[in-house]
């Protein structure tokens, strides 16, 4: 079972440039109730380190580049990001960390609910311990 699925997003060109839509429940599977993003990197710094138990995220790297660590309690597969028009997937019980983050990386990150850090699993072997129940 993989634990990330990318999404290629259709990127609408033209002479001016390009331009490029994410519609809830048509590009991603869930509706939209927030957004955040993380700008101004240290490329030192690696974030995320949690999981959700219920949250589901898309994040698309709209500038620069990162690698997301993704890890289900069983494989733990590393993707990179560098292109606008894909987005990766973060289902819940999916341990995440972003490594890498260019000095202009701009992550966005749509969400499925709101801010509840009563979701969080910030400690991995209570992930693990939880994924395996
Ligand atoms: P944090 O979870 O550490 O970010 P990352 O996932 O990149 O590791 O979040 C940084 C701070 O921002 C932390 O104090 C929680 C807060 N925060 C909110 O208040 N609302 C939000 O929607 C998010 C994502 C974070």
């Amino acid at each position: 079972m993989t634990s990330y699925e990318i999404t290629d997003l259709v990127k609408r060109i033209d002479e001016r440039g390009s331009l490029v839509v994410v519609e809830s429940m048509r590009d991603i599977a869930f509706d939209v109730k927030r957004i955040y993003y993380i700008f101004d990197c240290k490329s030192s710094e690696s974030r995320g380190f949690h999981a959700h138990r219920n949250l589901r995220q898309f994040a698309i790297c709209l500038k620069g580049s990162c690698d997301f660590i993704m890890d289900n309690g069983k494989k733990r597969d590393e993707v990179h990001l560098d292109d606008p028009s894909k987005g990766i997937t973060i289902e819940p019980w999916i341990w995440h960390e972003m490594h890498n983050l260019s000095d202009d990386c701009l992550l966005i990150v749509l969400a499925s609910e709101l801010y509840d850090e009563s979701d969080y699993i910030r400690d991995y072997k209570t992930f693990i311990d939880e994924v395996n129940l």
